[in-house]
């Protein structure tokens, strides 16, 4: 049987605020197998930030399991934290996080700074990762002398270009008019068809419903099922649902 990429079983996360506790998370469970393309959809204050910084490394649960790559994340100190998420996770951004006064080029080989490759490795490997989203002859460009959706085209070479299993996007098409929108959720899709693993946060439907696989999170609960929206139903502890075929 195919081993998931991320398994993750049970996990709460609750915040305590004010003397009460809001819990942002309830037993949540949910796989993700190599090649999936998953949007987790849910309405403001539903869990979807406090879920993707579960899934992305950035904080750890209160109880329950998270596997990611065979690797439990939940007993991890913050260096290994780091440097897992340095290694697995691909971050794409709403607002795009790229760093004003380095080209989109430098921009894009950041990441591999950390590697301790030689600067030649570095350029060309950037280059082939803006080559796949188009933006080759963009390389020189300052990120205020792009287009919105050329920044964004910019992250995901950057997000790409440590060859990472997974590829984490939070609200990625968020700052971006609906023409720029769907140009951005193509390149997710060629992604998706040259084999990337990718998780997509969104409140936005259509978006989501570009992916193959899509996940409803309400009041801090996921429920999944194959694709008809509006018959969703819970996803027990076990990852199935009474209701699977
Ligand atoms: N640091 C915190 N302290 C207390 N409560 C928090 C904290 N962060 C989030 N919450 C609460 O946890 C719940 C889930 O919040 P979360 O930010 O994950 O929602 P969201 O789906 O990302 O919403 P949005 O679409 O508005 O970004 C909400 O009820 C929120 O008020
Ligand atoms: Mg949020």
């Amino acid at each position: 049987m195919k081993t998931p990429i991320i398994q993750i079983k049970n996990m709460v996360r609750s915040y305590e605020l004010g003397g009460e506790t809001v819990m942002a998370l309830r037993e949540v469970s949910l796989d993700i197998y190599k090649g999936d393309f998953i949007s987790i959809i849910g309405p403001s204050g539903s869990g979807k930030s406090t879920f993707m910084n579960m899934i992305g490394c950035l904080d750890r649960p209160d109880s329950g399991q998270y596997l990611l790559d065979g690797e439990e994340v939940g007993e991890m100190n913050d260096n290994k934290l780091a440097s897992i998420r340095n290694e697995k996770i691909g971050f794409i951004f709403q607002n795009f996080n790229l760093l004003m006064k380095l080209t989109a080029l430098e921009n894009v080989e950041l990441p591999l700074l950390y590697r301790g490759l030689g600067t030649k490795e570095r350029r060309n490997i950037a280059y082939e990762c803006l080559d796949k989203v188009g933006l080759r002859d963009r390389a020189q460009h300052l990120p205020n002398q792009l287009s919105g959706g050329q920044q964004q085209r910019v992250a995901i070479a950057r997000a790409l270009v440590g060859n990472p299993p997974i590829l984490l996007a939070d609200e990625p098409t968020g700052a971006l008019d609906s023409k720029t929108s769907e140009e951005i959720m193509q390149v997710m899709k060629d992604l998706h068809k040259q084999g990337h693993t990718i998780i997509l946060i969104t409140h936005d439907l259509e978006v989501a419903q570009q992916a193959s696989r899509i996940v409803r999170i309400q009041d801090g609960q996921l429920y999944e099922n194959g694709g008809d929206w509006f018959g969703s139903h819970a996803i027990y502890q076990d990852g199935a649902s009474e209701y699977q075929r």
